[in-house]
Order: C-alpha cells, then structure tokens, then sequence
C-alpha cells in the first residue's frame, strides 16, 4: 500500500490488516484493523509517529522505505507500547540507526519488558514538552490510562493534526484511509469505545476536554480510518458514551441468578426482597434468558450486585461465570455485591462466587448465603436479612 497525504509533509505509513477476525483475543474485529503510522517531515527533522505490529515489520518497513531513507528518520516517537504499536520497533531500529526514541517514563519501563532487549536511549517526555522538525512542531500531551498506564497523544501545532494513539481509533480496515470516504464505521467506532476505552471513561471525558481546547483539522488514530469530516461528531460521540451515569432517584441492587430447579430462584426473590425493605430498588435477572454485553449498562449504574447460582458438580454454573467475566470493561471498584445458592451436599457455587467477587475488588460484607434444597420460610427469611445487609452496605 503506497503512502498517503495527509497534508504537506505528513503522510500515512501504516499497514492494513483486512483478514483480522479477533483483536487481543477480545474483541471482535469483523472488518480487519489498520495499524497507522505516520511520517511528519520537518524542514530539518523528521519524525516517525507510532510504529507498527510485529508480524507487519517488513511490509511497513518496506511502505516506509517508499518515501523516506529509515536512516534519516531523527525521532520515532511511540505514543503507546502495546505490542501492535511496538513489535515493528526492533527491526525498524536495524535500519534506522540514527533515532531517537520519544516515549513517556511508564512507556519505556513497558516497553522494556515486550522488546527484551536494549533499546537506544530515549527522549522521555512530560506534558506539554515540545520537539520542533523546523516549521512542524509536535507538543507532547500526557493521557495515561487511554487506554495503558503509558499512552500519550501528540499534537503538530502547525497543521493542527491530532496523533491520539488507540483513542478515537476504530478496528476497521479500509485502504480509502478517510473518514468521508470509507462510508459508514459508526459501528465499528462505537464497538471499539466500548471494549477499549468503556473502563476508562473519567480519563476520556478529561481528554475530550482537553481536545477540545485545541484547533483541530485532523485526527490520526492508530487503528482505523483518518477523522477529516468528523472530527466534531467523533469527540461528541466520545463525550456522549463517557457521561457520568446519572445518580439515581434511589441506589439500585441488581439481582442476578441462575437456577435449575427454582430453588435459587425463590431466593433471588427473598434477597430482592430484603433489599427493598431497606429503600433500595431492585433489578431481578435470570442469567439463562439474558444476554451478558446488555447487563453492562445495568451494572455501570447500579450500586451492587447479588449473584446466585445452585451447585452443580462442585462449581457454579457456567451462565454466573460468564456475567461475571463479561464485567471486565466495567468499572465495579467500590460497588458492593454478594453471593447465594441452593445446593445439596457440598455448596461450593456461591463459595467460589464470593470469591470471584473479592478478586474483582467488589465490596463484599457478607458471607455467602447457602441454603439446602428447597428453602423453608425460614430460609428466606435469612435470604431477606442478607438482602437487607447488603443494601445498608450500599447506603453506607
Ligand atoms: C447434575 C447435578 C449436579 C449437582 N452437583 C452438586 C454438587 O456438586 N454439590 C452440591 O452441593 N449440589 C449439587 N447438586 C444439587 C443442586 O445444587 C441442588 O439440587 C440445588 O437445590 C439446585 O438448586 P436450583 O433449584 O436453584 O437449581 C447437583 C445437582 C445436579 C442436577
Ligand atoms: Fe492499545
Ligand atoms: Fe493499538
């Protein structure tokens, strides 16, 4: 794929993946990926903006080598460390000898550690450092956690173009590169938010913000097509999708349960139960009939969890599990949650869920309730009281 212009002096030279299917083993990537790099020509120095996946190292050196000698590359700067953005690094150095590395201070600890080898000595950058080509001047900003403890955006003032690195970036491969020409990606823009940056959302709505602030022409993610058209919808989206939930009218316990024979069932209902008594609103689920990516919401703005699940061969079932693994782009740190079941002998399920749920750093203040095969009205009972404590944790 030959290089293109994006404006005088700045070209794309990335490389397009259109078989992909699956990115980082989680995410879905129907439409294959692009890795983006580019090259920003100054009138003394050149720079190359983000490297490119390992497997791609030849192709990209070779797209590369099309427009400029790699020897006379002055910096290459690596707005993030993960492997799609640095696997390329250690061949692209064999031939550009002459560069300089520009990364932040986390980026050159990680980077140490995915490369395993030395690596020339690096420029570290902080927030707002500048390094001027000669007429394209790139600023540095400081984003971490967008979405690695590493990552930062670079900005060339003169052009008024944005390098954000994963943010605003799409799993979707299309060699017509702009957004005004690659048709419709709402799809695919919004899937990426969600498994990439969705756990992150105070730091997007800070770098939203920020974007803002500047002029900006051009946006050039990493993954994706180039934002030319859309670049005030594309931060509207983004601001959209990282609002704080609304507080709610009364806080809100979800009730998530898997039951084989109704046992469990009848418990959910009792905890439930409980929890309203305490003034707090409920949200029953059973995890058989429910499709995991639509709790998210649900689980974003609630204030707790309560997960049941009967005992089958010594584990819980696997429809608990699942939900629970689903969580992973929800930020549930300092949500409270619980663990009940029916067994008959042995009861491990709700043991191991309370379990998990410590591990995902819920709070959890209450031992699981167990009860044996078809819970009395005493059961319930108890099945209310651990309803009742778990919501007066969430009201503490
Ligand atoms: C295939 C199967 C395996 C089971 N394995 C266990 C087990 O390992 N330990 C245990 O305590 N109970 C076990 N049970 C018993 C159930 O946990 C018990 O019947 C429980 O009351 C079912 O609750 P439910 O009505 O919510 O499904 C098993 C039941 C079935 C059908
Ligand atoms: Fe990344
Ligand atoms: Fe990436």
């Amino acid at each position: 794929m030959r290089a293109i212009e994006i404006s005088s002096g700045v070209k794309w030279v990335g490389t397009l993946d259109p078989q992909l299917r699956v990115f980082d083993v989680v995410m879905r990537a129907e439409h294959g990926t692009t890795y983006n790099s580019y090259l920003v020509v100054g009138k003394e120095k050149t720079a190359l903006i983000e490297t490119n996946k390992g497997k791609f190292s030849s192709l990209f050196i070779e797209n590369l080598s099309r427009v400029v000698d790699p020897a006379k590359i002055d910096y290459i700067v690596m707005n993030h460390m993960e492997p799609d953005h640095s696997g390329a690094l250690p061949e692209l150095l064999t031939v550009a000898p002459n560069a300089k590395l520009v990364m932040t201070k986390p980026g050159k600890s990680l980077v140490e550690n995915i490369i395993n080898r030395p690596l020339p000595e690096a420029i570290l950058v902080s927030d707002g450092d500048i390094i001027d080509l000669g007429g394209k001047t790139l600023e540095f900003m400081i984003e971490p956690f967008l979405h690695w403890p590493d990552t930062m955006f670079t900005y060339l003032k003169e052009d008024e173009i944005l390098f954000p690195c994963d943010f605003l970036g799409a799993h979707y491969c299309d060699d017509r590169l702009f957004d005004d020409e690659v048709g419709n990606y709402d799809y695919a823009f919004k899937y990426y938010f969600q498994a990439i940056m969705r756990p992150f959302k105070e730091h997007v709505r800070r770098a939203v913000a920020r974007v803002e602030g500047l002029k900006v022409k051009v946006i050039c993610p990493s993954h994706g097509p180039i934002i030319r058209s859309g670049v005030k919808k594309a931060l509207d989206h983004y601001k959209s999708w990282a609002a704080p939930e609304e507080p709610e009218g009364k806080r809100l316990l979800l009730v998530l349960y898997v039951s084989a024979y109704g046992n469990t069932t009848k418990m959910a209902d009792a905890v439930a139960e409980g929890a309203r008594s305490q003034g707090v609103d409920t949200e029953i689920f059973d995890l058989t009939g429910t499709d995991d990516s639509m709790l998210l919401d649900e689980v974003e703005k609630a204030s707790g969890i309560a997960v049941g699940s009967c005992t089958i061969n010594g584990d819980a079932l696997p429809h608990a599990w699942n939900f629970l693994s689903s969580l992973l782009t929800v930020k549930v740190k300092g949500k409270t949650a619980g663990a009940f079941g029916s067994y008959g002998w042995s009861g491990e399920g709700p043991v191991m869920l309370t379990e998990r749920l410590k591990g995902l750093k819920f709070k959890v203040p209450e031992a699981p309730v167990r009860i044996r095969l078809v819970p009395t009205p005493e059961d319930l009972e108890n099945c209310r009281a651990f309803g009742a404590k778990l919501a007066e944790a969430i009201k503490s």
